[in-house]
């Protein structure tokens, strides 16, 4: 095993008194550390050459790297300054930041302009229009929104641009609420010329680019990120096919119905409008789920965009669940009214809605279950509005055909119980297995975060993962929840929530598929793109471009492979993180952290050699591409890096699956035999596994940790019987319940194989101390023992059976003595159990594995050695290992699963009592 770098804190104190702290490994330079932290100190060059970077190390131990003394004079050097582009660390270091903490973080930007109008267009409704003096610098995306200063006040409220985002005038679609402040203000004291400011944009709710269909569901005031998105097609000139279905509560809440038209002459979009009012006058009645069917989604590959209330976004979630749409995408932004920041003075406005209002287009919870209000579903015929006919009436005979059944999908059944919604599609990532409660995110399950995990460390910057409590979505770092202002009390949350209340999530029916996960990130990064280009410092720039750079090493261009792959995935999340942190906007980079690309960068790439060659280098391409300005060959760029990321995923997919065949094969060994396999989730034990299942065996798979159970799927699937436990073997009530579930499923247990205990510590004996001895021998002694003493009985019983235990050739070994003195436990169960057993037909052998070379574990014995002396016992076990064997190498996992198959196999039914060495020739 590569040693890995020692890691030390480093304090960053900045000029205003505020200290930061980051981990930066000896391998790594302090400026490095602090961009991947999302810090941003001042760098240029990154080369040792502009002096940009010069610090004052007021403690601490470091190597100074190289530059030159234009950058650092010697005397500077010599009296405790450095350059953080270059400045390794030996120790922890204290390090002055010549500049404010404020500098180094990133906030959203704040403009101010003025009222240009003031449009009342319905008793309800309001069309803001606001003219900034720096249009230029506001580059938003369309769908996205801002937070409007209520002037004369204290208080903001989000609304989304209607307006496209070149238009020059922007404006904003407001639903009047009684009392509330926006709504006082603009009802008696808004004029036109009036200064308002907004900071922003904010979201990730917008168009991602593509030619999908788009089906546009708008509740209330929802319309206004709905109209922008088709401006910005109708300006695009795009031929995108698009359905827009508007739904409002009442006859007073529609607007803009002028706009639609004239955008649908444009754009060729067909669409239609309810209200859910039973009074209404408009051409449909009842709720935006009536008014789309499957023709919208044209046979998968359309997207849904959906802005509304919470209660719309479920039931539309829900409706298309139950009738089976599966979109290629399904975005939404819904505003929860419980969240209205309660900022104010008094906080006097709790009912305001900034939009949309709760109540539109959306059926209400029925008051019990099959109540069936007649007519809320019937489309009305009329003359009115749509500019596609054919469509409508798709969508109305659908209505009417789906008769009973829509009605009960919709009045029926009780709405998702929001904070809990299921996801849209089945398909969620096996458990990681940590026990932990699990919450979703964008359909994803969130775990414990793992160990070691990165933690960003600007506990005030709204940016910045919160340290703490941290949870993570595959390894990806999410906002804890008492970090989210939670809609309403529930256990967990499953999108983004800003803290002005508005949730904004997508989901993709495949987004467990490595290639979605890619597509959705190429999507979000050129909105991303957008938003940055032109607007980045140099000081941004230089960051990229160090966080570029430090994925370079870890990829051997030249021969197609990784260097070290977890380096790879750690460097190049940074470096994606750091365009979505540049854009100001919390939202988009929770939304890509969110997508779980890292995490399933690290599950996928934990083995991987092959890498496609431009992935680093990709990078820099990027860099100096937004550097220059040059948006195609940026956005070229981004997307052929999506592919060459693909295609990196596709490749190291296929070498796993490869590598998990097993090599040697003998057809039928075990043919009607059934096999119990402790310590199967992997190593030797899922080798084994995988092995006698080739072989014809029916397996009970059991270990402590929940992989097995996908073991068993994969296993399964290759039609190969196969149950599995999770206990914990260490307890005697873990290896009973083992052999009860065996015998529960197939009534017997012909073979039982132990592959389990490993070393958790490496140290001289003395440098044990008691409590780690004891651990080390629960870990490899008892689950053994236990396991012999559980499976026996039942094999006398039935006056045959073979038990194999997997021992070590650790018993002769440096550095593990409380190890080998469960291992030499093992050897002793399994010569005295053969001795009692054979008179009853039943066999007991072990093979003593040597060195072995195998995946990284996917869940660690013990903490990886961190000192150096820690680091050094351990290269000293290996060197023994290898130097051991007359064959000085390390064995494979197929070379041991052969010998265990063999010695548990009727082949070997005159061998009992052995414990045989595989280890190239050490005896042990
Ligand atoms: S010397 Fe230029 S950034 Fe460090």
């Amino acid at each position: 095993m590569a040693a890995t770098p020692a890691t030390h804190q480093v304090a960053l104190a900045f000029e205003d008194g505020v200290t930061r702290f980051i981990n930066c490994r000896e391998d790594q330079s302090v400026a490095d550390a602090s961009y991947r932290s999302r810090i941003n100190i001042p760098v240029d060059c990154s080369d040792g050459a502009c002096g940009t970077c010069k610090a004052f190390c007021e403690s601490g131990d470091y190597d100074r790297g190289s530059y030159i003394a234009d950058a650092l004079a010697d005397d500077e050097a010599d009296a405790g300054y450095l350059l953080a582009c270059q400045a390794k660390p030996r120790t922890d270091l204290v390090v002055q930041i010549p500049t404010t903490s404020a500098v180094a973080k990133t906030a959203a930007a704040t403009f101010a302009g003025r009222v240009t109008g003031l449009d009342r267009l319905s008793p309800t409704t309001v069309r803001l229009a606001v003219e900034i003096d720096d249009r230029d610098k506001l580059a938003f995306l369309p769908g996205q929104y801002v937070n409007i200063a209520v002037p004369g006040t204290d208080i903001t409220r989000s609304y989304s641009f209607s307006s496209a985002p070149d238009d020059k005038e922007l404006s904003f679609l407001i639903k009047l609420s009684p009392g509330g402040v926006m709504s006082e203000w603009l009802e008696h004291r808004a004029q036109v010329g009036d200064e308002v400011a907004f900071t922003g944009p904010h979201g990730s709710f917008f168009l991602r680019e593509s030619d999908a269909p788009l089906l546009l569901l708008a509740g209330g005031t929802g319309l206004a990120p709905i109209l922008s998105i088709l401006r910005t097609l109708r300006a695009q000139g795009s031929s995108r096919t698009v359905h827009l279905v508007y739904g409002a509560t009442t006859d007073d809440d529609v607007v803009e119905l002028d706009t639609v038209r004239e955008l649908a002459a444009a754009t060729g979009l067909s669409w239609d409008y309810c209200v859910a009012d039973p009074a209404t006058s408009a051409p449909n009645q009842g709720y935006v789920t009536s008014l789309f069917g499957p023709e919208h989604l044209h046979d998968g590959t359309g997207a849904v965009y959906l802005c509304g209330p919470p209660p719309m976004v479920e039931a539309v979630r829900g409706d298309l669940r139950e009738r089976g749409l599966d979109p290629v995408g399904f975005y939404y932004e819904k505003f929860a009214l419980a969240a209205v920041p309660d900022t104010g003075a008094g906080a006097g406005d709790p009912g305001e809605q900034a939009e949309p209002e709760p109540a539109a287009a959306v059926p209400p919870v029925p008051a019990g279950a099959g109540d069936e209000r007649p007519g809320a579903v019937a489309a009305q015929q009329s003359s009115a509005q749509p500019s596609s006919p054919s469509s409508r009436r798709e969508g109305a005979d659908a209505l009417l055909t789906l008769g009973g059944r829509e009605g009960h999908a919709l009045l029926g059944q009780p709405l998702t119980r929001f904070g809990e919604p299921e996801p849209l599609h089945a398909g969620a990532p096996a458990s990681a297995g940590s026990g932990e409660p699990e919450y979703a995110i964008l359909g994803q399950r969130v775990f414990a975060p793992s160990p070691g995990e990165p933690r960003a460390l600007d506990d005030d910057e709204p940016l910045l993962v919160a340290p703490e409590g941290a949870r993570s979505v595959q390894s990806m770092p999410v906002l804890p929840a008492s970090d989210i202002d939670p809609l309403v009390a529930t256990g967990g949350t499953r999108a983004t929530v800003s803290e002005d209340g508005y949730e904004i999530g997508e989901e993709h029916p495949d987004i467990h598929s490595s290639d979605a996960i890619f597509d959705a990130r190429e999507a979000l990064e050129l909105g991303a793109l957008e938003l940055v280009l032109g607007r980045l410092s140099s000081r941004d720039v230089a960051g990229y471009r160090l966080l570029a750079e430090a994925t370079v090493p870890y990829v051997d261009r030249g021969a197609q492979r990784f260097t070290d792959a977890e380096a790879y995935t750690e460097t190049n999340a940074a470096f994606h993180d750091y365009l979505f942190t540049r854009t100001r906007n919390t939202h988009l980079l929770r939304a890509y952290q969110a997508l779980g690309v890292k995490g399933a960068m690290s599950e996928t790439l934990r083995s991987a050699v092959w890498c496609h060659p431009d992935c680093a280098q990709d990078h820099l391409d990027i860099v100096d591409a937004i550097e220059a300005g040059d948006r195609t060959r940026a956005r070229e760029l981004i997307s052929s890096h999506a592919e060459n990321s693909k295609a990196t995923m596709r490749r190291a997919m296929r070498d796993a699956a490869r590598a998990r065949r097993p090599r040697f094969v003998t057809p039928g060994r075990y043919d009607g035999l059934v096999v119990l396999v402790t310590g199967a989730a992997q190593g030797i034990g899922e080798a084994v596994a995988r092995r006698v299942g080739a072989e014809g065996g029916s397996l009970v798979l059991a270990d402590r940790s929940d992989q097995v159970t996908a073991l068993a799927g994969d296993l399964a699937a290759d039609d190969v019987p196969a149950e599995a436990v999770t206990a914990d073997l260490e307890h005697w009530e873990g290896a009973e319940s083992v052999v009860a579930a065996a015998l529960q499923r197939y009534g017997r247990v012909d073979v039982a194989i132990h592959t389990v205990g490993g070393t958790i510590w490496a140290k001289p004996f003395e440098h044990y101390p008691p409590e780690q001895i004891r651990a080390e021998i629960d870990r490899s002694l008892w689950p053994t023992l236990w396991s012999c003493r559980a499976v026996a009985p039942h094999m006398v019983e039935q006056g045959a059976g073979t038990i194999l235990n997997v021992s070590s050739v650790a018993t002769r070994g440096l550095h593990r003595v409380p190890y080998a003195a469960a291992k030499g436990g093992v050897n002793a169960i399994t010569s005295a159990l053969a001795m009692e057993l054979a008179p009853h037909g039943v066999r007991v052998l072990a093979t003593a594995p040597g060195g072995t070379e195998a995946p990284p574990r996917r869940i660690p014995r013990g903490p990886a050695p961190e000192s150096q002396q820690e680091q050094d016992w351990y290269s000293t076990i290996v060197e023994q290992t290898t130097e051991s064997s007359l064959m000085k190498r390390y064995g494979t996992l197929d070379e041991q699963a052969a010998a265990i198959t063999f010695l548990a196999s009727p082949e070997a039914s005159y061998i009992t009592g052995t414990v045989l060495p595989v280890a190239g020739g050490d005896q042990g």
